[in-house]
C-alpha cells in the first residue's frame, strides 16, 4: 500500500510536470490539474460541479464487458474552453450540452473534453459520455490499486479513494457530491446492486434490469456496483426504510455468521442514531462479497455499505457493521474535503465499534483504550504517525483507525458525557451534506464545550511519538 501510494503521488508529479510544458494553453479551467487535494494533487476537476450522474448501464458478468452511458448533470463554475473527467475506460462519443465535443486521453486518468463552444461560469454543462471497456482490464498506471473486483459470476466496485473511474466518469473528489440515478442491465439470473433505493426491478427478453436512485448527495467513491448471483433478503425498518442486503451464494459456510452481522443493520443504526442524530440516508443494506471476489476490506458505500467475506470467516462481526453504518454519518454525510482529513471518517467510525462494545457489555471504551495503547510498545512504528496528517502513503494506517479512536476517547473523557454527545450532534447538522476539516471540528468541538483543546488535539492528532499515559478519566472514574 505505502509503496503504490508513493509511486502515485511521483506519477502525479511527473502529470504536473507534462502539463505545464504543454504547448495548448487551455486557459480557464486547466484541465487535468486536480480539484487541489494537498495529498492527491491530479484528483478531481475543477471548472464545473457535478449536480447529479445518470448511469444507464448495460453488464455482461462472463466477459466482464461494460457498457453505457453516464449523463452528468452539472454547471461551469468558471468560463469553460475545456474540462477533464476522471475516467480510464475506453470513451466512444462525448457530447456536451446537446453536442458533439472532442475528448482525448491525458495522464494518468483523464479525458479532456473540449466542447464545441465555451460554455460560460454559471451556465449549466450537461455531459453525455458513452463508453464501452473490460474494466478489469483496465490497468491504472497510476498505481497497482484495482477499483474493480471480478469474480466468476460478477464484479463490485469498489475502492478508496480510486474506484470511480473503473465504471463511470465524473469529478473524483469527495468535495464534489452528487444525487445518482444508476440504471444497470444485466442476464436473467444476476442481481446488480447499487446504492440508495431500487426504483424499478423487471425481467424481459432475458435481461434483468435494475434501477437504483441515490438521492442524498453522495461523494463519488461511496458509489459502487456490485453484480452476481445474490442472495437478497428486501424489508422495511420501522421507521420505514427499505433494506436490501445482498450475499454472495460462494460465503457457503460463511452464510450464517454474514447474515447475523448484516440482518443486525436496523439495530446498529438505532443506537447509532442516539450517539449522532438521525441517519441522513433514506435507505439500508449490506453487500457481503464471496472469497472469489478476492476482497480483503469493507467499505461504507452510501447506504449500502460492501463487506468482504473475510470478516465473517471466524463468526459474526457487528463490530465492522456498526463501523461501516458510522461511516454514513462520519464520511458519507459529512465529506472530507481534503483525504488528509481522513481522522474524521475513520476515527470515529472506529470508535462506533468501541461503543458498540461498551452497549454489548463486551468492554468499554476505557477498557478499549487501555488495551489499544498498550498494545503498541512505545518504540512501535504505529507511533509515527499523527492521524490528524498521516500522510499520503498512510492515509489507511492503523494509526488512523486505533490511535484516531484514542484521540475520539480523549475528546470525551476531557469534555464529559453530555458536551461530546452535543459535539457530534452538532456536528453533523453543522455540516449537513458538506464538506469539511479536522480544523473545522476542533474548532467547533472548542465552541461547543467552551474549552480550550489544543493540547489534547496537538497530542492525539499531531504528534509523533507515543502519548505519555492512555487518555484516563480525570477523576480516576470509569465512563462506563
Ligand atoms: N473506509 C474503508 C473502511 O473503513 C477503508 C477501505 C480502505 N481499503 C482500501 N483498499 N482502499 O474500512
Ligand atoms: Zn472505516
Amino acid at each position: 500500500m505505502a509503496r503504490s501510494r508513493l509511486r502515485r503521488v511521483g506519477a502525479a508529479a511527473v502529470t504536473a510536470v507534462l502539463l505545464t510544458a504543454a504547448p495548448t494553453a487551455i486557459a480557464a479551467a486547466a484541465p487535468g490539474n486536480g480539484i487541489g487535494d494537498p495529498y492527491f494533487p491530479t484528483y478531481g476537476n475543477t471548472g464545473y460541479s457535478v449536480d447529479h450522474y445518470d448511469l444507464r448501464l448495460r453488464y455482461e458478468p462472463e466477459t466482464d464487458r461494460l457498457s453505457g452511458t453516464a449523463t452528468l448533470v452539472a454547471e461551469a463554475t468558471e468560463d469553460l474552453d475545456a474540462f477533464s473527467l476522471d475516467f480510464l475506460l475506453d470513451v466512444t462519443s462525448v457530447r456536451v450540452n446537446g453536442k458533439p465535443a472532442e475528448f482525448a486521453p491525458r495522464g494518468t486518468h483523464k479525458v479532456v473534453v473540449t466542447p464545441a463552444s465555451p460554455v460560460e461560469e454559471g451556465r449549466p454543462l450537461t455531459v453525455v459520455v458513452k463508453y464501452a471497456d473490460v474494466p478489469s482490464e483496465v490497468r491504472w498506471t497510476g498505481g497497482d490499486v484495482h477499483g474493480w473486483h471480478r469474480s466468476p459470476d460478477g464484479a463490485v466496485a469498489l475502492g478508496q479513494p480510486e474506484v470511480a473511474w473503473w465504471w463511470f466518469p465524473g469529478n473524483d473528489h469527495p468535495r464534489d457530491k452528487a444525487t445518482f440515478d444508476v440504471l444497470v442491465n444485466v442476464p436473467e439470473g444476476y442481481t446488480a446492486v447499487s446504492n440508495g433505493v431500487l426504483t424499478r426491478q423487471y425481467t424481459l427478453g432475458g435481461r434483468s434490469v435494475y434501477a437504483w436512485r441515490q438521492d442524498r448527495p453522495a461523494a463519488t467513491y461511496l458509489a459502487t456496483l456490485a453484480v452476481a448471483r445474490y442472495e437478497v433478503n428486501q424489508d422495511t425498518t420501522a421507521s420505514g426504510l427499505p433494506v436490501y442486503n445482498a450475499y454472495d451464494p460462494g460465503l457457503g459456510t460463511m452464510m450464517g455468521a454474514a447474515r447475523a452481522s448484516i440482518e443486525r443493520s436496523e439495530e446498529i443504526l438505532e443506537l447509532q442514531e442516539r450517539d449522532f442524530g438521525p441517519y441522513p440516508f433514506n435507505a439500508l443494506g449490506g453487500i457481503v462479497t464471496g472469497p472469489e471476489t478476492g476482497l480483503g476490506f469493507a467499505l461504507e458505500t452510501q447506504t449500502r455499505p460492501v463487506y468482504s467475506h473475510a470478516f465473517f470467516a471466524r463468526g459474526s462481526n457487528p463490530y465492522v457493521v456498526a463501523h461501516e453504518l458510522a461511516h454514513q454519518w462520519w464520511g458519507n454525510h459529512v465529506s472530507l474535503a481534503r483525504w488528509q482529513d481522513i481522522w474524521l471518517n475513520e476515527g470515529f467510525a472506529s470508535y462506533a465499534e468501541w461503543m458498540l462494545s461498551e452497549h454489548e457489555g463486551e468492554g468499554t471504551a476505557q477498557d478499549l483504550a487501555d488495551y489499544v495503547y498498550a498494545s503498541y510498545p512505545e518504540d512501535d512504528p504505529f507511533w509515527t504517525v499523527p492521524p490528524g496528517a498521516p500522510g499520503a502513503d498512510n492515509v489507511f494506517h492503523s494509526a488512523v483507525y486505533d490511535r484516531g479512536a484514542l484521540a475520539v476517547h480523549a475528546l470525551r473523557l476531557a469534555v464529559g458525557e453530555e458536551t461530546f454527545s452535543d459535539i457530534l450532534t452538532t456536528w453533523q447538522s453543522q455540516y449537513t451534506d458538506a464538506n469539511a476539516t479536522v480544523d473545522d471540528f476542533t474548532e467547533l468541538a472548542q465552541k461547543v464545550s467552551g474549552q480550550d483543546l489544543t493540547e489534547l488535539f496537538d497530542t492525539w492528532l499531531f504528534t509523533e511519538g507515543r502519548p505519555a499515559t492512555p487518555p484516563a478519566p480525570r477523576d480516576g472514574a470509569r465512563t462506563a
